[in-house]
């Protein structure tokens, strides 16, 4: 593998995969609409939007394994989730398809499946239950690598991301955390592994309260290492719970299930 693209270079987990991923290729791509930052030894940075196709297109010439991270990460207008997560996921996967088919992690959202209770125990063959329009962006995203697996052959692992942070911020956290060390071993996994095909992978942390079951994608050898567990008396004492009907408690998108409607 000599080349790594990553979008969204100049989000939350851009910036914190950045080192992990230079060691894991000669050259690392960034590519953000934001400023990444200048390029170090190895990295070559590319200011890129992702629902202009032929820019995608140029971004994606040459790589060997691509780690997408860029898009609308929350709820927002139509609009805006409709140019950056369902137009912008388009052209990558097309872009990938024409050029040389390299390997894509897709960050997918817990959001996808964000509509089922917090007792509901998920693997990957669970149907959708989106909680968001940015949730449906995603599952378009997971469709759409789906397809362009089963039609074309482009490898896909979608990563159905709990929430990665350097430390888990609130109690949903405490089930939801994916720590930044677990999540660059998974990229690792994903981009080390003989093959993929097309997987959905959920991305949490060795937590004790345990939402989603990983046994499929087992051949990844992917295990997480750490755990929110440490962080628990903090939260619980900095945040007092909420009643066990509110939704933001009940569902397991949280805050995003509980949300009404964004353009309201
Ligand atoms: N951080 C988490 O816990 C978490 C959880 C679930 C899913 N995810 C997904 O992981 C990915 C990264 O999350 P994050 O927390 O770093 O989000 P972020 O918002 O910090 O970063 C996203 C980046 O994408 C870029 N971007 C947005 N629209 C773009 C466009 N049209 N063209 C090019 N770049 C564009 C933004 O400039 C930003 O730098 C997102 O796709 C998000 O949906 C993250």
């Amino acid at each position: 593998m000599h080349r790594i693209l990553m979008t969204g270079a100049a989000g939350g987990l851009g910036k914190l995969m950045r080192a992990p991923l230079r060691e894991m290729a000669p050259v690392l791509r960034l590519a953000d609409l934001a400023d990444a930052g200048p390029a170090q030894e190895g990295e070559e940075v590319v200011t890129c939007d992702l629902a202009d196709a032929a820019a995608v297109d140029a971004m994606v010439e040459g790589v060997d394994f691509i780690v997408h991270f860029g898009g609308m990460s929350v709820e927002n207008t139509f609009e805006v989730i409709l140019q950056s997560n369902i137009r912008g996921t388009y052209n990558l996967f097309e872009a990938a398809r024409r050029q040389g088919k390299p390997r894509i992690l897709f960050a997918s959202s817990n959001h996808a499946i964000g509509f089922y209770e917090r007792e509901a125990r998920l693997d990957a063959n669970a149907p959708l239950r989106p909680d968001s329009l940015y949730g449906v962006s995603k599952c378009f995203g997971e469709a759409l690598a789906s397809y362009y697996w089963d039609k074309f052959g482009v490898e896909s692992v979608c990563v159905r991301i709990g929430s990665c942070f350097p430390e888990p911020r609130d109690r949903r956290m405490l089930a939801t955390w994916l720590s930044p060390a677990d999540l660059a071993r998974m990229i690792r996994c994903i981009a080390t592994a003989e093959r993929v095909g097309h997987t959905v992978l959920f991305g949490a942390s060795a937590n004790r309260e345990q939402w989603w079951d990983n046994s499929h994608a087992a051949y990844l050898g992917w295990t997480p290492q750490d755990s929110s567990e440490p962080y628990r008396a903090a939260i619980e004492a900095a945040h007092p719970p909420k009643p066990c009907d509110d939704p933001a408690v009940r569902y397991q998108g949280g805050g995003f299930a509980a949300a009404g409607h964004f353009e309201d």
